[in-house]
């Protein structure tokens, strides 16, 4: 976050940032009803562009601020839970995540828009520099190459049946990957962002969240095996992190999280506002597919999309259902190798190769 540091944020970055908008809303229409959550440690700046560039388009957009959750999957509040029920699209731009785990998070879900399944685009912790000259800044041609490489990965995951992961910084961990619906990680990875369906017209399933560009995959529960470095940043405590978390996990549970005040810090985080199933894996071994994210930037809305590197999950299940937890707790590790079945190589230490 090398320009925010250097000169803030001034109101002048509006100029660069309306542009920065132009692809994930190219598909607004008059008349769509957009709920924005935010908090007050967000940058006005963005909720107001945002909010010029979806009225410009002849959209409904009203903004539900609040104060700064304590803690990433806290739920929003209950007063901005109901304004996004009267929504279309629900935006996610808080500085604390959000995830279909929490209860207010899945009332909207099911219930919104008056009309049910309501899409949340989730864009927490973004700032002007992500969306300026960050992973922000794709082309269309961009997102349509990254859906590319990931519709190839969840194709070689869909078919098989172990994934292990490896990088330099000492993570290696082997787990299950079955149990998805026939062709399901190809078909939701492999989806542009933020297109309407075509028979509803609505935004529905397409992806939403900005900037673009991940794979995942859930682990089946029980089945992780081994150990994770953590070597980058995390959810908390935000910011480029000094010394790497070791994360050691048995048979999909948690059973170490050792190293420096970082580690400290996540187990004294995890004591306070998770709970038993916190650390039960569920949560996701993914890996970010958008090249003009860069490193080092300690955020984790940018470190989540970088290419090459993963983010993994503890805690709620990211797909399956099946780990249901207060928490979900995700930190990076850097230049990953992806390997299926022991053959099929997604990532080495980094590169994409499919
Ligand atoms: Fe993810």
């Amino acid at each position: 976050m090398e320009s925010i540091s250097r000169y803030g944020t001034p109101p002048t970055r509006l100029i660069s940032m309306m542009k920065s908008f132009e692809y994930p809303f190219r598909n607004v229409r008059a008349g769509d009803r957009f709920a924005i959550l935010t908090d007050d440690q967000m940058d006005p700046l963005i909720w107001q562009a945002m909010m010029a560039a979806l009225h410009a388009r002849g959209a409904e957009a009203c903004l539900c601020l609040y104060p700064k959750r304590a803690y990433h999957c806290a739920d929003p509040s209950p007063i901005a839970v109901g304004a996004a029920k009267e929504a279309d699209v629900v935006i996610a731009l808080t500085t604390t995540a959000l995830n279909s785990g929490t209860p207010g998070l899945r009332q909207i879900r099911s219930e919104g828009g008056a009309k049910g399944k309501t899409p949340i685009w989730l864009w927490e912790e973004i700032n002007q520099e992500i969306l300026i000259e960050g992973g922000g800044a794709c082309t269309e041609e961009d997102v349509r190459e990254m859906c590319e490489i990931q519709r190839r990965m969840g194709e070689i995951c869909d078919a098989g049946k172990t994934i292990s992961v490896t990088t330099p910084g000492g993570t290696d961990l082997r787990a299950d990957i079955t149990g998805y619906p026939p062709g399901a990680l190809a078909r939701r990875w492999g989806a542009i962002p933020f297109e309407r369906d075509a028979e509803t017209g609505r935004f529905g399933l397409s992806p939403g969240t900005w900037p673009f560009g991940e794979f995942h995959v859930e682990p089946l529960a029980g089945t992780a095996n081994g150990v994770v470095v953590w070597d980058h940043t995390g959810q908390y405590p935000a910011g480029q992190w000094h010394e790497p978390v070791t994360v050691r996990i048995e048979d999909g549970h948690v059973t170490d999280i050792s190293g420096g005040h970082e580690a400290a810090q996540i187990r004294d985080y995890l004591k306070a506002y998770g709970d038993e199933n916190s650390l039960v894996v569920g949560g996701e071994i993914s890996i970010g597919t958008n090249r003009k994210c860069p490193p080092y930037t300690g955020n984790m809305r940018s470190e989540k999309k970088r290419y090459g590197a993963m983010h993994f999950g503890i805690g709620h299940g990211a797909d399956r259902g099946e780990v249901v937890s207060k928490l979900r707790y995700e930190g990076i590790c850097d230049r990953v190798t992806m390997i299926v079945d022991d053959k099929h190589v997604i990532a080495k230490d980094g590169v994409i190769l499919v």
